[in-house]
């Protein structure tokens, strides 16, 4: 049996879809009982947890083998990464943790506050004896879904210079997730995990607008303009501060390292922005 945190979230559902596809057992889980898709078969086990709430913690891990350690974004993030590898730990089974972190972790950039929770939570799980293997994904192309509506309408503006990202899909995430998570010799490993290329903000919008049948612009918006349209779209402060430390790090070009991880791991290239884009063409399109 597999625990998967995050298991409603955009990767965590998808490793669980990915375990299921290997036909292994997955206990998943969720914030509520209501929250567990319909889509779930008879081998996903829904527990019902907090990361807020340890003795749910210990429920989850009771028994596993592995644990999939996926937190969403939160002030607390590192708290709740610490208290999943606690439980695991006063578990007694040392069931192998594998941490799903933020490309550019093994680096420890200063003043990123998503990738320095992730950094805490590493450095708490080497502490912990447990064995652990860490993914560290890039941006994710998913990420984009969220901008249709100012794709239909023409741009996208981020923050994020000229420098180019190696973007990756959710979906290599979770099958290399899957494949750490059921064979052996991951142990102490951090795999950052990208897509197959570094494309600029402006090559993005070219491949968007293909799929969309108009032009899309990049515009390189400064921070403030981008702390501004963020907030005025109703995220909370510390979110948009973090959201802008983050593309401070993708405009000074420390996230364009291209990974082999996919290719190594999964024995296929890793899937491109065009695939993803085209599969998600009618999400672009206007009506
Ligand atoms: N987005 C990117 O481009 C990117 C890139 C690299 C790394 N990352 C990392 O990826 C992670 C986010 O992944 P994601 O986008 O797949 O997450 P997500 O879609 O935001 O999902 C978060 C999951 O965590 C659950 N959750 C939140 N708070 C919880 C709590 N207190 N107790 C139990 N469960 C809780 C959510 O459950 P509910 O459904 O109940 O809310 C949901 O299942 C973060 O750690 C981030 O740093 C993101």
């Amino acid at each position: 049996m597999i625990l998967v945190t995050g298991a409603t979230g955009t990767v965590g559902s998808l490793v669980v879809s990915a375990l299921r596809s290997q036909g292994r057992e997955v206990r998943a889980m969720v914030r509520k009982s209501t929250s567990a898709p319909a889509s779930w078969d008879e081998g996903v086990h829904p527990v019902v947890a907090d990361f807020e709430d340890a003795a749910s913690l210990d429920a989850a891990v009771a028994g596993v083998e592995a644990v999939y350690l996926l937190v969403g974004v939160d002030p607390r993030m590192a708290e709740h990464e610490c208290q999943v590898i606690d439980a695991a730990v006063r578990s007694g089974g040392r069931p192998k943790v594998v941490l799903h972190a933020a490309a550019g972790v093994d680096l420890r950039p200063e003043g990123v506050r998503f990738v320095a929770a992730h950094v805490t939570a590493f450095d708490h799980l080497q502490a912990s004896g447990l064995e652990w293997t860490v993914l560290a994904p890039g941006g994710f192309f998913q990420g984009f879904l969220g901008m249709a509506g100012s794709v239909k309408a023409g741009s996208i503006a981020l923050p994020a210079g000229a420098a180019a990202v190696s973007y990756v899909d959710a979906a290599d995430i979770a099958e290399v997730a899957a494949h750490v998570l059921t064979t052996d010799g991951h142990t102490g490993r951090v795999y950052t995990v990208t897509g197959p290329q570094a494309l600029t903000h402006t090559e993005i919008a070219d491949q968007l607008g293909d799929v969309a049948g108009r032009a899309v612009n990049y515009l390189a918006a400064t921070a403030d303009q981008a702390r501004a349209a963020l907030l005025a779209a109703g995220l909370d402060e510390w979110r948009v501060d973090g959201l802008i430390e983050l593309y401070g790090l993708y405009a000074a070009g420390h996230a364009s390292k291209v990974s082999d991880a996919v290719p190594v791991l999964l024995g296929r290239p890793a899937r491109t922005f065009a695939e993803f884009a085209a599969a998600n063409g009618a999400v672009f399109r206007s009506s």
